[in-house]
């Protein structure tokens, strides 16, 4: 059984003692018995957000934070970049990448992803891999050609032993701050799909083990009928995440 994974990405928000005070917040009261947590706040506040969640609680497997992306480099002349060894070294345990506001706004190709991929699984740093078709592409029928494009470029030429490590989330971009959710029925049929085209690129115990979660307009009403499917194994939440309480909610919601 896959355990849940409920990631809150906070994207560019918060100062810093707002997101101190919201990691105390979830630090302290997210129950972690049932499903894992990992908190994503903005590079910049890592140090802080690690330090303040010590204060309240052991980071370990169950409850960890997150970096928003990473360079594909291990260090050099590259002007605003963070390697993995600063994450690594900072205490930072998961990674977002291929996020589709980074492939739309700063043009991260499927390339890029796969190069980022190829660092982090080198490391001790977990990456949660993002794929999403836009609403066009949705429109045209193309939902699972797009995804499994993505899939099939951020993993390629990366071995099962790493590719294991990987999580995945499936983030439609027409749902993604727009309060449009995907049914759980549309969600699950690309989730199924993810983790069909997984075994194929790999093997079937790699398909059953992987979490795919899912994102795009996560809320404290919509997280239980979502996560109720088969095969979707948690959230990753945006604006959702930025409030203690909603946030405490998703996690409640994830499948025991
Ligand atoms: P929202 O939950 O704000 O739609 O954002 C989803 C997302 O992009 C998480 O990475």
């Amino acid at each position: 059984m896959r355990r849940h994974l409920i990631a809150g990405n906070w994207k560019m928000n918060l100062n810093g003692e707002q997101a101190v005070d919201l990691a105390t917040a979830v630090a302290s009261l997210a129950k972690t018995e049932h499903a894992d947590v990992v908190i994503c706040p903005p590079a910049v506040y890592l140090d802080q957000v690690l330090e303040a969640v010590r204060a309240v609680r052991l980071i370990g497997k169950d409850f960890s934070i997150g970096a928003q992306n990473v360079s594909d480099q291990p260090n050099g002349a590259l002007t605003g970049e963070i390697s993995v060894a600063m994450l690594e070294d900072l205490g930072v345990s998961y990674v977002i990448l291929g996020h589709s506001e980074r492939r739309q706004y700063l043009h991260e190709t499927d390339a890029v992803v796969n190069a980022k991929l190829r660092a982090v699984l080198g490391s001790s740093l977990i990456p949660i891999v993002c794929v999403g078709e836009t609403l066009t592409e949705r429109e045209q029928g193309e939902t699972l050609a797009v995804v499994r494009r993505q899939v099939a470029g951020a993993f390629s030429g990366i071995p099962a032993e790493l590719a294991q490590k990987a999580e995945l989330a499936y983030e439609p971009v027409w749902a993604i701050g727009t309060g449009k959710t995907a049914t759980p029925e549309q969600a699950q049929e690309v989730h199924g799909d993810l983790r069909k085209l997984m075994g194929e690129q790999y093997n079937d115990q790699l398909a059953a083990t992987v979490r795919i979660l899912y994102g795009g307009s996560v809320k404290a009403d919509n997280a239980a009928d979502l996560m109720s499917k088969p095969d979707i194994d948690g959230a990753l939440v945006g604006g959702a995440s930025l409030q203690a309480e909603t946030f405490l909610k998703i996690i409640a919601a994830a499948r025991p």
